[in-house]
């Protein structure tokens, strides 16, 4: 949304922009909620997109603490939590996704945390008891980043995951057994193939009873089993939702004046061939960039490789494209040393790859992606061959 509205002003659109926000906080990161900010190292002020004050000089009206309930399609207008209303003459529709719920018993308890918002962040940190054990349910990128965190915060991390490995949902098996070797190495107790069945304490949480039976004391739990697409405010509008908010490449909705970008849209992509709901920090920029220029009519369609990436104890991970189908695998690097780049390929051309420490081999790798280059697996996988090289010739 914050996108969104910068961009409509840079484009050179005078008319009024009002920005309404649930949250309390202006437009802010939300990458650090689970690294720096939930270690207390960074501030929700520094987390801003950019300072207060640029709202004003921009003449972008913020509605901040306020949730819109329902769209009127046809009087254009938008109801509001505080009992008003909004008009428009094009809307933009940006509320992202949410945390997935537990629905087991305790879950109400205090001390029972999700992590999506700077109060979810700041509320975890309050929590947070040097030398206790903490509970992280799901093992994917939120729950291994907090039981990094967590653990350098001093606590015990034991992380639960119901499937038979880690980041399932996002990288192949081979990445999910490095994963699991690299977070037990580092002290985190990793427990797979395993749930919760409920949460005990009185008032507030003291222990977890998994479903293999076992009993973890612990005084905080933080519940990362995924989000889910906040597309009932454009249901309420009658649009068209399946799997988040169904746009096309110029992030149109099936209503003419009603935009959509972000982690709530399910968009086609031309470079992979399909559509995709993308839950990453770039395309909720480049998206909500894309939309601003569709609401000015000035769009162009937005295509590009997917990027992701994670930091969890001294690893920086990163991944490019949504690799399915793939003829041959090919890693740069030694695992075991902690630094790599394993390539994914089909007909000889790189279709998604992941990095562990080595963020620059995998800048070139999106490169020779999007060229669509041809390349010998012989040549990837040699540490003297440049990356860029490749690209030449
Ligand atoms: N018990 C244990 N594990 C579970 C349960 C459960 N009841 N339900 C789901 N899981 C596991 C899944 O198997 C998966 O490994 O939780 C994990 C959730 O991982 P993700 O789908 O990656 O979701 P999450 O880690 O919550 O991240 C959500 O937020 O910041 C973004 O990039 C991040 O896109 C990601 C999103």
């Amino acid at each position: 949304g914050g996108w969104i509205a910068r961009t409509l002003r840079s484009e050179g659109f005078e008319g009024r922009i009002v920005l309404i926000g649930e949250e309390p906080h202006l437009p802010y990161e939300r990458p650090p909620l689970s690294k720096d900010a939930l270690l207390g190292e960074v501030e929700v002020d520094s987390t801003y997109f950019w300072p207060p004050e640029s709202y004003e000089e921009l003449n972008i009206e913020t509605m901040l603490g306020v949730r819109a309930t329902a769209i009127d399609p046809g009087g254009k207008q938008v109801s509001l939590d505080n009992g008003e209303t909004s008009n428009y003459d094009r809307l933009a529709i940006t509320t992202g996704a949410r945390a997935r719920l537990l629905p087991i018993d305790g879950a109400e308890l205090e001390g029972v945390h999700y992590l999506r918002t700077m109060d979810d962040t700041l509320a975890i940190r309050g929590a947070v008891e040097k030398g206790s054990t903490a509970l992280i349910v799901g093992g994917g990128w939120i729950g291994l980043e907090v039981a990094a965190t967590l653990k350098k915060l001093g606590c015990h991390s034991v992380v639960v995951e119901f499937a038979d490995r880690l980041c399932g949902r996002a990288v192949t098996p081979d990445i999910s057994d490095w994963m699991l070797k690299f977070h037990q190495s580092h002290g985190i107790d990793v427990r797979l193939g395993t749930g919760v069945e409920r949460f005990e304490g009185d008032g507030k949480i003291e222990r977890a009873v998994l479903s293999d039976g076992d009993t973890i004391d612990c005084s905080l739990a933080v519940v990362g089993i995924g989000v889910i697409p906040n597309s009932e405010l454009a249901e309420t509008a009658g649009l068209n939702v399946e799997n988040g908010i169904v746009v096309d490449e110029l992030c149109r909705t099936s209503d003419p004046d009603v935009f959509s970008a972000g982690d709530v849209t399910s968009h086609p992509n031309d470079l992979l061939g399909k559509r995709v709901r993308l839950e990453s920090w770039e395309n909720a920029q480049n998206q909500g960039i894309a939309a601003g220029k569709s609401m000015l009519d000035k769009g162009e369609p937005y295509a590009e490789i997917p990027w992701f990436w994670s930091d969890q104890h001294d690893a920086n991970i990163q991944m490019i494209g949504l690799p399915e189908n793939w003829d041959e695998v090919v890693t740069r690097g030694d695992p075991a040393e902690g630094s790599f780049l394993t390539m994914y390929l089909s007909g000889g051309r790189i279709i998604g790859a992941i990095s562990v420490n080595n963020a620059r081999d995998i800048r070139f790798a999106k490169r020779l992606m999007a060229a669509k280059k041809v390349v010998s697996p012989d040549d990837l996988a040699n540490p003297d061959i440049k990356m860029q090289a490749l690209l030449k010739g």
